[in-house]
């Protein structure tokens, strides 16, 4: 006689919620060392991360956080960006009344319009404060001059998938900002005009431009900007997990072994001797001797739950400051774009405004010159500057100099950004703002 194992549809029904739960989560919180560690890497959106994290890199002072709501303002707007797109039609005649649509007929369309325009401009703000960060704390030195490197190229993408993005409205903010924006790109000596014309796809801002635009701003630039983040977080991975202070990783107050080991090694020659100089062979693993002890960072914490609630933590609270703004400020929108009548002064969008200020004093070495001259500069910062110390420490004395001299570089963009908006009125005269 066989027995049915089958329990009988009504009880499959009713534990139907608890084991589509259990197929998709198949194994309860983990309370164990071990199940802590089997949680980071069996899980596809956790496994980038390491299993255990450098304390250091915890301290919410250290990060600020910025990486994380970097990354968060991008995952917001991916998200609104693809709903926008279920609205928007990139034609010169129809983009305008969309944009009119979405603010007057469309459900919560003004609030996701909000959300991916504030999102926006905060990506460009926080992926430079990011920036800043790195070099205040010296992390872009060896072994991380690779990963800064690739974090400039993130910064001049950022910059370029919002200006792409902002000739979407099609309105009188739009279509002058990037006539301004354009038009520096074709002070570059010999290739300025063909530049231009390749991003335009026309002599003037139109249907061309609007279309390669919107092709670059939905897909080009986000596939790339996608594939370069994971590229970034990965070199994270490889080049050791975040810097740190060179004496983090046995603190005084955290003993590097629990007591009973400690008490075992005792009378053993004195572990801090040994520390620097002991190597082990890890049998059958690598080849040659590994210095474990002293190498390897220790002082760790297992990143599930310490890491994860951390960056959980950072998603919401930028996204919770995404939705706020967004509820309190709705975007500009101005008339429908009028290529006869310019507004006077014709503004670039505001992270251009520091280049446009400067090109009221010189084309050339306002549009191309000096721009050049600090991508360039940052590039090779980490090459240029090769000495190890003050890595991991916020405005190290070590580094006197090169954080003096970053000061400098930013005060002097953000001035003159700030003149550009707030003191500059018709034909580009001095104006007060007040
Ligand atoms: C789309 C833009 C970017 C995203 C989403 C992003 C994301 C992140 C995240 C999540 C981290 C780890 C946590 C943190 O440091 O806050 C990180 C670290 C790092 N980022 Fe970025 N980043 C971006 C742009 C940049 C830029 C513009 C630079 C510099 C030019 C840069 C250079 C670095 C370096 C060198 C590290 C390792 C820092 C260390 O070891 O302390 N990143 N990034």
């Amino acid at each position: 006689m066989t027995t049915s194992t089958n329990p009988g549809f009504v009880t499959n029904l009713l534990q139907l919620p608890r084991n589509a739960w259990r197929s998709l989560f198949r194994n309860p919180l983990p309370s164990s060392d071990l199940g802590r560690s089997q949680t980071s890497f069996s899980n596809f959106f956790l496994h980038i991360h390491p299993v255990k994290t450098h304390v250091n890199t915890l301290r919410p002072t250290y990060t600020l956080g910025l990486g994380m709501a970097a990354l968060s303002l991008f995952v917001v707007l991916v998200i609104t960006g693809m709903l926008l797109m279920f609205y928007y039609v990139p034609s010169v005649e129809q983009a305008h009344n969309r944009m009119l649509d979405l603010r007057g007929t469309v459900a919560f369309g003004s609030l996701l319009r909000n959300m991916h325009r504030w999102s926006a401009h905060g990506m460009v703000a926080v992926v430079f404060l990011h920036l800043c960060r790195v070099f205040f704390t010296g992390s872009y030195k060896a072994p991380r001059e690779f990963n800064w490197v690739l974090g400039v190229v993130l910064l001049l993408l950022t910059f370029f998938l919002s200006f792409t993005g902002y000739l979407l409205p099609w309105d009188q903010l739009a279509y002058w900002a990037i006539t301004v924006g354009t038009a520096i790109a074709g002070y570059a000596p010999f290739v300025g005009e063909q530049m231009r014309f390749v991003l335009l796809g026309d002599r003037i801002v139109g249907q061309e431009a609007l279309i390669r635009f919107y092709v670059l701003h939905v897909a080009v630039l986000p596939a790339v900007l996608t594939t370069l983040i994971a590229v970034h977080f990965w070199r994270i991975r490889k080049d050791g997990g975040l810097s740190r202070p060179e004496d983090s990783n046995f603190p005084e107050s955290q003993p590097a072994y629990p007591q009973a080991i400690a008490a075992k090694l005792e009378g053993l020659a004195p572990l801090a001797k040994t520390q620097k100089t002991k190597t082990f062979g890890v049998l059958g693993m690598v080849r040659g001797p590994f210095s474990k002890i002293g190498n390897t960072p220790d002082n760790t914490v297992y990143s599930w739950p310490n890491l994860f609630l951390g960056e959980l933590f950072c998603f919401a609270v930028t996204v919770l400051g995404v939705l706020v703004v967004s509820l309190l400020f709705a975007a500009p929108l101005e008339a429908p774009a009028d290529p006869t009548h310019p507004p006077n002064p014709s503004k670039a969008p505001w992270y251009f405004l520091g280049l446009q200020e400067m090109v009221s004093y010189s084309a050339f070495w306002g549009g191309i010159g000096i721009p050049t001259l600090m991508v360039l500069g940052l590039i090779l910062l980490p090459y240029l500057d090769r000495s190890p110390k003050g890595v991991g420490v916020w405005f190290s004395r070590e580094r006197l100099l090169a954080v003096t001299l970053f000061i400098l570089f930013v005060l002097t963009n953000l001035v003159l950004i700030i003149i550009g908006t707030f003191f500059r009125g018709p034909n580009w005269s001095l104006v007060l703002p007040w």
